[in-house]
């Protein structure tokens, strides 16, 4: 028998990202799974994979799902409020108060199971999440999101200063002890799940701890997650913070935790990042999680991207909750679009605005590539696919290219029917 687990056929109305420049569509084409891997998706079946059982999802878009390379889990609740101050103060009134409350297990589990539930039946099918500098609240969530099926990687946070006292380690030792604890306590715990070093950003981590945590990246081969150049007073206090630094991306470097190539990792935002900082993130390999819409929110201002794309950066979106609106990656694609156009019209109009192709790839190979082969659905990828229905869309044009375009811009009427992560069926809507 051909492939005996994960493996499928889905018909239906397909789009995918073949590179940056194009989208190919195939209406009432197929999209094979043999064993959660594509096989590639074509107009009519190859006959080797006749005997698969097809899936028929006529009529609805079938793409590879969307990956959301940054997202705070435990700010869920403070999407789409209290976004009326910038970076530093949003912090300090708003989400160092909401995370400390994250000491307590039981809100940690109503929170969390509300973020798990929503990346469930979202659009996302891979991600990397911040938590809280809680270790048992952080396994938590981790739990919870192996139990939906989708792919991520955690951190603990790690953050010792410049927070309140509710929501700061004691000492460089606590933290980097804490984050051992951590790493034991999940070892061989999750498939699906994986830890990822989380210091916050460098205003929360002394000198010491940074390195510390380069070390035990080093050591353990750990990928790191953190925040760069977001915010214009940011910028200005990490030179402060560090004097001997030439850049933030830098002061991240002198005490090496800024990944490398083969062990990458991903800076949040990179909104003021000049070209020294664009020299050191292609040295290392860094993925740039681009957040325009946590950009526009907190008024950061808008990343240069077609800059970063120009210089061959790796790029992918992140949601940014809370900061960010939503979950939705749709959402995600379209204020990408925007935001770059503001940026060609009020900053440089030498940076041609990004083409719904390029932000529509971002959001799924661009992002897909951390997580090695997925994003697309060329032979050899992860199958990671959502079916998406539009048919409730009013104004519905035929073309395929253009109803995925058309649900970017109104996800109103874009409702998830099912969702694939390496083959294996993990949310599939039932009628109400
Ligand atoms: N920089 C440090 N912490 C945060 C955070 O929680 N959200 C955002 N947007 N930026 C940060
Ligand atoms: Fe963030």
């Amino acid at each position: 028998m051909l492939g005996a687990h994960n493996s499928f056929v889905l018909k239906g109305d397909i789009a995918f990202s073949e590179d940056l420049k194009n989208i190919k569509t195939i209406k009432d084409g197929y999209v094979v799974s043999l064993d959660g891997i594509c096989m590639g998706a074509f107009d009519t079946l190859p006959k080797k994979y006749e005997e698969l059982e097809v899936i028929d999802y006529k009529g609805s878009l079938i793409v590879p799902g969307m990956v959301d390379l940054h997202a705070h889990a435990p700010q869920y609740l403070c999407s789409g409020i209290a976004t009326d101050n910038e970076l530093l103060d949003w912090l300090n009134k708003y989400i160092f108060p909401e995370e400390a409350k994250y000491s307590d297990l039981e809100y940690a589990k109503k929170s969390y199971q509300n973020f798990a539930n929503d990346m469930k039946r979202g659009f996302t099918t891979r991600a990397s999440i911040f938590g809280t500098m809680h270790t048992d609240a952080t396994i938590l969530l981790m739990d919870l999101l192996e139990e939906t099926g989708i792919v991520s990687y955690v951190g603990k946070v790690n953050m010792n200063r410049n927070s309140v006292d509710a929501l700061t380690e004691n000492s460089e030792d606590e933290s980097l002890e804490e984050t051992r604890r951590w790493l034991q306590s999940i070892e061989g715990k999750y498939t699906r799940t994986f830890p990822i070093l989380t210091p916050r950003f460098i205003p929360s981590c002394s000198d010491g701890l940074m390195k510390g945590l380069g070390e035990l990246s080093k050591e353990k081969g750990l990928r790191i997650q953190s925040h760069l150049s977001e915010n214009v007073d940011e910028v200005k206090w990490v030179k402060e913070l560090v004097p001997e630094s030439t850049s933030y991306a830098n002061a991240y470097e002198l005490f090496n935790a800024i990944g490398e190539k083969t062990v990458p990792s991903i800076m949040a935002h990179c909104v003021y990042s000049d070209d020294e900082e664009i020299r050191i993130m292609k040295e290392h390999g860094t993925f740039i999680a681009h957040c325009a819409d946590s950009n526009i929110n907190l008024a950061s201002g808008i990343a240069p991207i077609r800059r970063f794309l120009n210089e061959g950066l790796k790029v992918g979106i992140g949601s940014d909750v809370a900061a960010g609106s939503t979950l939705n990656m749709l959402r995600m694609i379209l204020v990408t679009i925007q935001a770059s156009k503001m940026y060609y019209r009020l900053v440089d109009s030498s940076l041609e605005p990004l083409t719904f192709e390029e932000a529509f790839y971002l959001a799924t190979l661009g992002g897909g590539e951390y997580f090695g082969k997925v994003g697309t659905f060329k032979e050899g990828y992860a199958f990671d696919a959502v079916v998406i229905s539009d048919e409730n869309m009013a104004a519905k044009p035929d073309n395929v290219r253009q109803r995925l375009e058309k649900i970017c811009y109104n996800d109103a009427d874009a409702v998830i029917l099912s969702k694939y992560v390496d083959g294996k069926n993990i949310f599939l809507r039932r009628e109400t």
